[in-house]
């Protein structure tokens, strides 16, 4: 079984401390710094664009993991390249040309992320086996933090890490991202996951450090 790797949400933190807020978490042993993009069209939300990734690189290391939940994302990937994203995950639903947008991903030399929203089978990743690098399998519908998870989506995680598996892709990570607290993290864990999202589990708890502890050993357990 693959390492577990923790990446806090940063949609849940207060984004007028957006630096400390972001070295907190760090500094609390994360593993990965997970950025929603949102454009108010693929999701009824808008959030963060590549000047604000291009702000924080300067002052951090860590893995920048770039969720964007955008109409037709390849518009957008040479620019969150360019500001510093590491990955960069790509909604099957919200483009026509999905292949095509995980490949321009990596020629630009960066991981290719594919994104699943809950109502979405993930029959077409058969297609796309051997161009991702990650499967986003969302355990939530995507927007807004804060959510309950949607419990069919369990089922969806094993059978995207049963169909890697099958095609020999042992080394691409099973991601999920929405409600996943202590009490939510295990079972996707014993899903399949081995990245786990958290936003609220993390920034709405006072000490952030305790807040990963927590998610940490309930994967112990
Ligand atoms: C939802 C976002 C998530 C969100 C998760 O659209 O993609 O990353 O921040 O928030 P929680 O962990 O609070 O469900
Ligand atoms: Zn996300």
């Amino acid at each position: 079984m693959k390492t577990p790797v923790i990446a806090p949400s940063i949609l849940s933190s207060d984004f007028a401390r957006l630096r400390e807020e972001v070295d907190e978490v760090i500094r609390a042993g994360c593993d990965w710094i997970h950025i929603d993009v949102m454009d108010g069209h693929f999701v009824p939300n808008l959030t963060i664009g590549p000047p604000v990734v291009k702000a924080l690189r300067q002052h951090f290391q860590a893995t920048f993991d770039v969720h964007l939940m955008v109409e037709s994302p390849e518009r957008w990937i040479q620019a969150f390249v360019d500001a510093g994203a590491d990955m960069l995950t790509v909604h099957y639903e919200a483009t026509p040309h999905v292949h095509r947008a995980l490949q321009m991903i990596r020629e630009c030399g960066r991981r290719a992320g594919l994104a699943l929203n809950p109502g979405t089978s993930p029959d077409g990743l058969s297609y796309l086996l051997a161009d991702v690098d990650l499967v986003l399998v969302m355990t939530v519908n995507p927007g807004f933090g804060g959510q309950s998870l949607v419990p069919s989506t369990l089922a969806k995680v094993a059978e995207v890490r049963r169909m890697l598996d099958d095609a020999g892709r042992h080394d691409v990570h099973v991601q999920v991202d929405g409600g996943i607290h202590p009490g939510t993290i295990r079972q996707a864990r014993d899903a399949g996951a081995d990245v786990f999202v958290a936003g609220s589990a993390v920034f709405d708890e006072p000490n952030r450090a305790l807040a990963i502890e927590a998610l940490r050993a309930a994967l112990r357990e």
